[in-house]
């Protein structure tokens, strides 16, 4: 099975074959509200940690009675929660605030908006080193597969090349997280590094509360970044009731690249890194 039957090419971009032409039409106009917090991010760098910890704080908070998992269905995220059958934007629109907003498309595509600077809507851009979003991209794409039904797996030979060359849903990485990072001096943009969220979960925690402007308690806090931890958030998302939602939780740590890239692998890896990031103030951390 090759990626290619399941991508389409856009405007520069890999898309996901089920965000359709028809939607990316509307989705520039598609009304945002001040009081939405959208999650945005390229796939694969902790946007359900993200979006779990963003609940439990609204639900703590008092704002919203929903879970996660009532939020996330299947189907490709454009900008959706929740979803159904038809696409999840059209849902969406007839939410009451606060509403939760996810997309994976790059900033040029999603709704116009999210990035003006005049509104007062919060975004938060969850961002992971290229090689760990590569390789569970890679795995997270053939359980998606089975899930859809195809046979055959995507091999990993080769995969990184893809991933490098703008190839993967999404992609190119470079010119997905680098046009989000154009707004990161914008007080309503909030970025977050996977890793760092690793190594000091209860700042993240902090950090993301403050940024939502709502009042808890230390002992909450404390609460909900020990829920939000990798080994607890697992438990919720292997019971999820949505199959997509219990493909996600894997593995959930720093360096598992070094399980699946070959020198060679990760040596061109690393000269695409260098070309592409040197000099843009972005800088992931590999360990
Ligand atoms: P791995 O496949 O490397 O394990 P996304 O939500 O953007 O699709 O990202 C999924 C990745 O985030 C998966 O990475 C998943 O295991 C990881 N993840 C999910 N919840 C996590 C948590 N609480 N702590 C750390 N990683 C988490």
């Amino acid at each position: 099975m090759s990626l290619e039957k399941i991508t389409w090419e856009y405007k520069g971009f890999t898309l996901f074959r089920d965000v359709t032409k028809e939607t990316l039409d509307v989705l520039p106009d598609f009304q945002i509200r001040d009081d939405d917090i959208v999650v945005a991010s390229f796939p694969k760098t902790g946007t359900n940690w993200l979006l779990e910890m963003v609940t439990k704080i609204l639900r703590a908070a008092g704002k919203t009675d929903s879970s996660a998992d009532d939020l996330i269905g299947p189907g490709p995220i454009e900008v959706k929660i929740p979803t159904a059958t038809q696409p999840g934007y059209v849902t969406l629109a007839d939410m009451p605030s606060p509403r939760l907003v996810v997309t994976h498309l790059p900033i040029e595509l999603a709704p116009k908006g999210i990035s003006k600077p005049q509104n007062k809507v919060k975004i938060l851009v969850p961002m992971r080193n290229p090689k760990d979003t590569a390789v569970s991209l890679y795995h997270f794409g053939n359980k998606i597969f089975k899930l859809m039904g195809l046979k055959d797996d995507i091999p990993w030979e080769g995969f990184a090349q893809k991933f490098t060359n703008g190839k993967v849903p999404y992609g190119p990485f470079e010119d997905h997280v680098l046009g989000w990072w154009k707004m990161r001096d914008d007080p309503h943009f909030l970025f977050l590094k996977y890793e760092d969220m690793k190594k000091d979960l209860l700042s993240a925690v902090k950090t993301i509360v403050a940024f939502l402007e709502v009042d808890l308690d230390e002992s909450t806090i404390k609460g909900i970044a020990e829920a939000s931890t990798f080994n607890n958030m697992k438990v919720d998302m292997d019971n999820s009731k949505v199959a997509e939602r219990r493909a996600i939780a894997r593995k959930g740590i720093i360096g598992d690249w070094k399980n699946m890239f070959t020198p060679e692998q990760s040596e061109a890896f690393d000269a695409w890194y260098e070309e592409k990031f040197s000099g843009t103030g972005i800088t992931f951390d590999f360990e």
